[in-house]
């Protein structure tokens, strides 16, 4: 067995039954030494644990499919969903021939929309803004894409020191587009111990202490804040408008 197995945001209770199980049928797991800390309650002692620093995926990859070709049952773990921006893909680019088991998780984006609200009620797209994999200008192309096609956006990695520039760019596609008081909420360490949950505006965005533990939800213009909450219109007012009157809404 090889499996990619993606822990959800954080809290144990966000993890599915199919991780669990995964996770305690394995010889070994291989992860992120941050992502294995937040799983470590459900492993049995006997688990061999093999824990790696960041940008060491590659090297955590091809240290699992060598585990499994010795007859190992590996698990690895990526937060969220192991096929959203995970470690599933990279197993089966590194070996197509391995039978890779993918377990779906709870993504860092519905993780942060449901401590946010209901952002995501109507179409959204979902954007990394890291440009380590992906060319700067490529992620610049889909961030004016994105902001004039009115839709929600998640993004993914917002900003770190050294792409603080790019984030604050990436904000300014937006205000071209989206009217300055659009709602915006972040989120960070979703679920995870120091979890904060804001709401902003475009407007003040690029001012934000946003940074690679948060994820960002931008409105579109449906989007509102009602009650504290961030919320899309899904249509329902416009199309029910007598009912939503009779029932007072
Ligand atoms: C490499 S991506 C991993 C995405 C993950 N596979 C998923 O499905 O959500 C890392 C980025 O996910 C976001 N992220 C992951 N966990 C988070 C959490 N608990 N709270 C807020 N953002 C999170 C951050 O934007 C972070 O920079």
């Amino acid at each position: 067995m090889i499996a990619a197995v993606g822990i959800g945001p954080g809290a144990q209770e966000l993890l599915t039954a199919e991780a669990v199980a995964l996770l305690r049928r394995a010889d070994v797991v291989v992860g992120y030494a941050p992502y294995i800390e937040l799983i470590a309650g459900v492993l049995a002692p006997s688990t061999q644990v093999e824990s790696s620093g960041m940008r060491q995926e590659v090297e955590r990859c091809r240290r699992a499919l060598s585990l499994h070709r010795e007859g190992r049952r590996v698990v690895v773990v990526s937060s969220g969903d192991a096929g959203v921006y995970g470690m599933a893909g990279l197993l089966m680019e590194l070996d197509p021939s391995a039978d890779v088991e993918v377990a779906p998780g709870i993504t860092a984006c519905q993780a942060a929309a449901a401590r946010l609200g209901a952002p995501l009620m109507n179409d959204f797209a979902v954007l990394s803004l890291s440009d380590l994999l992906t060319p700067r200008e490529e992620v610049l192309r889909r961030v004016r894409a994105v902001a004039a096609a009115d839709l929600v956006t998640c993004l993914y990695n917002p900003s770190s020191r050294r792409r603080r520039p790019l984030f604050e760019e990436v904000v300014g596609l937006f205000l071209a587009e989206r009217a300055a008081d659009t709602p915006v909420g972040w989120v960070k360490n979703a679920y995870r111990d120091g979890e904060e949950v804001h709401l902003t505006t475009l407007g003040v965005l690029a001012g934000e202490p946003v940074d690679m533990w948060c994820t960002v939800l931008v409105g579109s213009s449906r989007t509102e804040v009602l009650g504290g909450r961030l919320v899309t219109r899904r249509g329902y007012a416009d199309k029910y408008e007598e009912s939503w009157e009779d029932a007072g809404e």
